[in-house]
């Protein structure tokens, strides 16, 4: 079976790193999106350079970035058979000291980015008749966390937009499942206190936080064959922390 080529969003470090370099090793032809070109340039060399792997850098919250990616891709490898919206950002802060900028930076590139990309991609996909769209939510998107209403807000929207794509494309052939891990060791938390460190260990049963890997591994299994008849839900990956 030939493949399609897979979009992954924010593909420079973390989460869409493991992403990424899992994907390459399954087979996919990869476009990886990020805002810093060096290490995309990098990284897609080592996966194979521009036959196997594009770097295409860019915004996702820029509306234009979102459909010259799409069309690059299309270009590039005819078929776009998954879009992998991961780029995501932290503004934490109490909400009696949020500030609308501070409010409104989540929203601008975790819900708008999936939407523009959802949107410039899902044409696409609805035209093809198949693709697989997985978008990178949180647990804290079902829950809520003190201090981070602005990130919670818009990873909520992002299951609401999830569960509406579902059910808008699934007649075309396009699946739109959302994932949530929950506390994973990447640069996004490095810097929590040690304390909140230590209180959220306690909270998972599993005992150990989770990598990338552990994330990169149910992307690839929701852009398999086996994933076909799956759509509109958010699958958690957090060792069980929240029950
Ligand atoms: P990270 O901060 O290590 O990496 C984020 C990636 O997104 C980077 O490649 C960055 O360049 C890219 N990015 C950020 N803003 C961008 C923009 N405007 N345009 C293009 N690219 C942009 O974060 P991490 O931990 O790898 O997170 C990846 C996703 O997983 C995010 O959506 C995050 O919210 C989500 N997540 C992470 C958890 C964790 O514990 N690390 C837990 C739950 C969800």
């Amino acid at each position: 079976m030939s493949r399609g080529a897979v979009i992954v969003t924010g593909a420079s470090r973390g989460i869409g790193e493991a992403i990424a370099r899992d994907l390459a090793a399954a087979g996919w032809p990869l476009v990886l999106v990020a805002r810093n070109r060096e290490k995309l340039d990098a990284l897609a060399a080592e996966l194979g350079g521009p036959e196997r792997c594009l770097a295409c850098p860019g915004d996702i919250g820029s509306w234009d970035d979102a459909q010259r990616v799409a069309a690059v891709t299309q270009e590039t490898f005819g078929t776009i058979d998954g879009l992998v919206n991961n780029a995501g950002i932290t503004r934490d802060g109490l909400l009696v000291r949020m500030s609308p900028e501070q409010w409104q930076a989540p929203l601008d590139v975790n819900l708008n980015g999936t939407f523009y990309f959802t949107r410039a991609v899902g044409a696409i996909m609805m035209r093809q008749r198949q693709g697989r769209i997985v978008n990178i939510t949180s647990v804290i998107g079902l829950t809520g966390n003190a201090g981070q209403a602005n990130y919670a807000a818009s990873k909520a929207g992002i299951i609401g937009l999830t569960k509406s794509v579902a059910k808008e494309l699934g007649g075309r052939g396009v699946t739109c499942n959302a994932l949530a891990p929950g506390y994973i060791a990447t640069d996004m938390t490095a810097d929590l206190p040690e304390k909140v460190r230590h209180d959220m260990l306690e909270r998972i049963p599993l005992k150990r936080f989770g990598e990338p890997r552990d994330i990169a591994g149910v992307v690839r299994f929701l852009l398999s064959p086996e994933a076909a008849y799956i759509t509109g839900q958010v699958l958690v990956v957090d060792g069980g922390m929240i029950g």
